[in-house]
């Protein structure tokens, strides 16, 4: 039997919430499509931090190579700064375990969660695939004359070929793999970025002219692209983008496929280890109340068997989430609103599955 070891982050908040109804679903897919996953807890988040002043220590990062995947719940403190925790545990594991594609499913599962008029699950379905360990995050740059008047900072959206060059090639793979509308969108702002923006269409261009002449090359401005995703979202197929507009256009898209409860993300190292992640954050005020909607990590834990190459099983989740949503015992998506509790809606999909 197939057997794959997970590091699980539940981390702060609700995460640790999420994360039991999302296991308890893994756990009924292993159950049923005969594979084992073998689970190994970590504690990383912002009580640990403020107890030891640890993030994510390097010894961390080791014991994480090994294994096949990570699964993280939610990271945010109310009492850790900005910052200290996303850049400590987050970015951390994105920068040293090179997961430099951020797989961004947009899927809206029901209409009534569209905040969009006149849009139906059939207009709201697309994928971004997001640069996710290059450009402006790369935090080259500098400040002089701090706090002076004449202060000056730089951040630069550094990008090479091979950066750029690997993540649409993963992207171009979505898009064939897919099998839907077989375009692929580049979204950036060449008019303006003439030299960094330059270098993704060309790569765009010539790696689709190469090697995939079957998917067809769509380009938008990022500014442009937001208004589309409000007017026509069912235009997009794929998308891929650098990191700083994926970020952003992601979280427009999240909200057009109902949100938080929903939206789920993987930061993925095709060759390596992958971490999956719920959209949402850690949450406080809803902490231990067991209103949290589970399902956008119960959508990670899906991705998460899909890029282990499960894909049946994944399948299999994506179907029982579809069910229990339209189950009509779901009434809203929104945390405290959905008629259930954390624990039934896991319990709703787990018995799908
Ligand atoms: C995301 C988040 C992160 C990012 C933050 C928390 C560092 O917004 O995953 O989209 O900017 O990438
Ligand atoms: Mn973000």
């Amino acid at each position: 039997m197939k057997s794959y070891n997970i590091a699980v982050i539940g981390g702060d908040g609700t995460g640790p919430e999420v994360t039991r109804e999302a296991l308890k679903v893994l756990d009924a897919a292993q159950r049923k499509f005969g594979f084992k996953l073998h689970y190994t807890h970590y504690d990383f988040g912002g009580a640990r931090y403020l107890k030891t002043g640890e993030t994510l220590p390097d010894s961390a990062i080791e014991e994480f190579r090994k294994q096949h995947a990570i699964f993280l719940g939610a990271i945010g403190h109310p009492d850790v700064k900005p910052g200290i925790l996303e850049c400590g545990i987050l970015l951390k594991a994105r920068f040293a375990l090179d997961q430099y594609i951020n797989l961004r499913p947009v899927k809206l599962y029901r209409t009534e969660d569209c905040p969009l008029k006149d849009k139906t699950p059939q207009d709201v379905d697309f994928v971004v695939v997001r640069e996710n360990t290059g450009g402006i995050y790369t935090g080259v740059g500098g400040v002089v004359q701090k706090g002076t008047p004449m202060e000056i900072a730089t951040q630069v959206m550094i990008y090479g070929r091979p950066v750029v060059e690997r993540c649409v090639r993963y992207a171009y793979e979505v898009t064939r793999r897919r099998n839907k509308k077989k375009m692929l969108t580049l979204v950036h702002k060449c008019n303006v970025l003439t030299h960094a923006g330059d270098l993704w269409v060309r790569t765009h261009k010539e790696i689709g002219d190469q090697d995939y002449p079957d998917i067809k090359q769509d380009y938008n401005h990022v500014d442009a692209c937001t208004m589309w995703f409000v007017k026509q979202p069912e235009w997009y197929d794929v998308i891929v983008t650098e990191n700083l507009f994926g970020d952003i256009i992601t979280d427009l898209a999240a909200i057009i496929q109902g949100g938080l409860g929903v939206a789920a993300g993987g930061n993925i190292n095709p060759e390596g280890v992958s971490m999956f992640e719920p959209m949402g954050g850690s949450a406080p005020k809803y902490t231990g109340q067991n209103v949290i909607n589970p399902i956008a990590a119960i959508n990670a834990a899906g991705m998460m068997l899909d890029t282990l190459g499960e894909r049946e099983a994944a399948a299999a989740i994506d179907a029982a989430v579809t069910t229990a949503l339209n189950s009509g015992k779901i009434k809203s998506l929104a945390a405290g609103r959905m008629g259930l509790s954390t624990t039934q809606v896991g319990d709703l999909v787990a018995a799908t599955v």
